[in-house]
């Protein structure tokens, strides 16, 4: 059978196939079309700070090795050696000169260049062997304000061009203060859930509206028997750039309270006149609005200082979650130490409102196993896209955060590179010259 991605996805009428959240031949497909094509999230530049400090994480289902070589060059490359395949770190993080495979002794850089094995003269002997060609696979890698990201794709579009008008919306978290972001060490989680990765990315995505219900009982002990932040329809925005989106509102201080903590409200309170100087109203808003978002296809956050998190796919039917808690650098250390802990509680694996999310993605995925059931498609049709809201802020904005328009359009990128033979056939948002002008 010819796997046309477009046709499991109606977003004029905002239906999925739910066939997309459970066939192993569709995930396959997004392993080679998705996940190896596109800038994927794989460190903060705080996680390889020093040179020979690495990590090790994901791309799709790619083990691969995050390590800083010197002051400016972080490389990644494949956690898999050339010779029997056998990994070659198994450690999460680190600091060393080089890595040694544990089977026969090959050692490589932090470049993943192939440096020296037990018996080199009898390879170095054999004509037309060359030590070049047996490094670790090299990914590109880009950085955006602290993040770094890295694609397989020769012949991806820069970063730059990936995230276009997206950074000016990142910018409300990466560039909020001086000095720039870190994760907190210590403040980092990983836990497995047995969904598909795409029930997650689209919850960040855009999905506001499953908090008024899944998260009303978790949310009463921090905020109060009658919720206490507006989630309406004035006031609230999605803005969607390239499959990434972004939702939120002008309910100022709304993540934050989630967390419980008076101390960190005064907190940001007392921010928010020098963010609003340095990015205007409108973004200062998005700083603390009740929001969330996904940058396409697994890199997701919640703004005002909390939970970001890759989900990272393992089979159609289970999700690993990588989760940390990001803050402005100059932040003082005990107002960090209490955001990580309101991360903690709130969104980790046994936190109040992440245990909510995930029953419902399990069963979201699980119920699919019904053969009839697989075959009925889920519903995306709230809220039309509504026209541009302000022509002058850039990406695709719609007013009203209770809508599907970011899930739709997240699924709309998930289709046309799941169908697309080649970068050239993939469109890209044309970037605003002058993103500032929008302020
Ligand atoms: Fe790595 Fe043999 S598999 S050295
Ligand atoms: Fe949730």
């Amino acid at each position: 059978m010819t796997l046309i991605a477009s046709n499991f996805v109606d977003w004029e009428f905002g239906t999925v196939d739910r066939r997309i959240f459970w066939d192993s031949a569709i995930y396959e497909r997004e392993m080679e079309q998705i996940f190896a094509r596109s800038w994927l999230f794989v460190a903060h530049e705080s996680q390889v700070e020093a040179p020979g400090s690495f990590i090790t994480t994901y791309m799709g289902e790619d083990s691969v090795i995050v390590a800083r070589a010197d002051a400016q060059t972080i490389n990644v490359f494949l956690n898999s050696c050339p010779h029997r395949g056998n990994r070659v770190c198994f450690a999460d993080s680190g600091q060393g000169r080089q890595f040694t495979c544990n089977y026969h002794g090959w050692a490589f850089g932090l470049g993943g260049e192939l440096k020296k094995m037990p018996k080199m003269g009898l390879y170095k002997s054999t004509p037309g062997f060359r030590m070049e060609d047996w490094g670790l696979k090299r990914a590109r890698v880009a950085t955006y304000k602290g993040l770094v990201f890295a694609t397989f794709s020769e012949d991806a579009p820069s970063l730059d061009d990936w995230l276009g008008d997206f950074r000016w919306y990142l910018d409300a978290v990466l560039d909020a203060e001086d000095g720039g972001t870190e994760f907190l060490p210590g403040g980092a989680t990983r836990s497995v859930m047995r969904c598909n990765w795409k029930f997650p990315a689209d919850n960040f995505v855009g999905d506001i509206y499953h908090a008024l219900w899944t998260h009303l009982g978790g949310s009463e002990p921090t905020l109060g028997r009658h919720g206490g932040v507006k989630v309406e329809n004035s006031g609230s925005y999605q803005v969607s750039v390239n499959g990434h989106g972004w939702e939120f509102n002008d309910s100022f201080l709304g993540n934050a309270a989630t967390m419980g903590d008076r101390d960190l409200l005064r907190y940001m309170r007392s921010r928010q006149e020098a963010i609003t100087a340095r990015l205007g109203k409108f973004r200062s808003d998005m700083w603390g609005s009740v929001a969330s978002a996904t940058i396409f296809p697994n890199f997701s956050f919640l703004p005002g200082y909390f939970t970001f998190r890759t989900f990272q796919p393992k089979g159609p039917l289970k999700t690993e979650i990588h989760a940390w808690t990001l803050v402005p650098r100059n932040m003082p250390d005990d107002i960090k130490d209490r955001f990580r802990r309101g991360s903690m509680r709130t969104f980790s694996p046994s936190g109040l409102l992440e245990m909510d999310d995930g029953e419902n993605w399990e069963h979201s995925t699980s119920a699919n196993a019904g053969w009839v059931t697989r075959n009925q498609r889920l519903c995306y049709a709230m809220a039309p896209e509504g026209e541009e809201v302000d022509a002058s802020l850039p990406g695709t904005v719609s007013s009203g955060q209770l809508s599907d328009a970011n899930q739709r359009l997240f699924y709309k990128r998930w289709a046309e590179m799941m169908d697309a033979g080649s970068w050239a056939d993939i469109p890209m948002a044309t970037k605003s010259a002058n993103v500032e002008a929008a302020e």
